[in-house]
């Protein structure tokens, strides 16, 4: 089973590690570190928890790549211990007065496709409307299709173009979603 839990000054490291993998502009940890004890930022990690091992398991062995998939989520000696609360994935939020801007949101690239972004998306969105925010806004790359699926299906809508933000002919979009 997954989980949506606020992160702790620890997770830091994984985090860092997970966005250096998949992420296109990656902020690296020691930005990572400062957003993290600045009051604005809000970081939440999904992790596996509670008593379905067996439901973990069967996410990461799938596909062609069981031994890939294996080491990307299960690292370290201990694979039971590990695989108890380790980091399928996370989102950064900031907030911005009444406005909230996704900084970041990244989930194991074996665990892709199983739910966990949308979980994330939901819990700040929700997170953020019982704050009393009206508005998060986003930017991702034109070409990342399953993160525009995402932003998609949570009722995101596409407001500006950031021209080549990301390199020559890869376009930033800028997404909103009211609340
Ligand atoms: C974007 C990302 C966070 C999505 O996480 P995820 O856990 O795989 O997302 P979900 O399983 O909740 O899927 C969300 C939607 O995207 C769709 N989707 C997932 N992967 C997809 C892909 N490769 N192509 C097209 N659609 C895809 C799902 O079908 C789902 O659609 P639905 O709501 O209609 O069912 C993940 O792909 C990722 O970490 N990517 C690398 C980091 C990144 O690009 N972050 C965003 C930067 S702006």
């Amino acid at each position: 089973m997954t989980t949506i839990l606020p992160c702790g000054q620890a997770d830091i490291p994984d985090i860092a590690d997970l966005e250096r993998r998949v992420i296109a502009l990656p902020w690296g940890g020691r930005q990572l570190f400062a957003a993290f004890s600045d009051a604005r930022y809000a970081f939440y990690k999904a992790v596996f928890c509670g008593d379905d091992p067996l439901g973990a398991k069967k996410a990461v062995f799938r596909g062609d790549d069981p031994l890939g998939a294996k080491k990307a989520v299960f690292r370290g000696d201990d694979p039971a211990g590990a695989r108890k609360n380790a980091l399928a994935g996370y989102i950064l939020a900031e907030h911005v007065l009444d406005e909230t801007n996704i900084s970041s949101i990244a989930v194991e690239p074996a665990l892709w496709g199983l739910g966990i972004g949308t979980a994330l998306l939901g819990h700040v969105i929700g997170s953020e409307r019982a704050r009393g925010a009206v508005r998060i806004l986003l930017e991702v790359e034109a070409q990342n299709a399953a993160a525009l699926k995402l932003y998609q299906s949570a009722g995101f809508q596409n407001i500006a173009v950031r021209p080549d933000y990301y390199g020559r002919g890869r376009d930033g979009l800028i997404f909103e979603k009211t609340l």
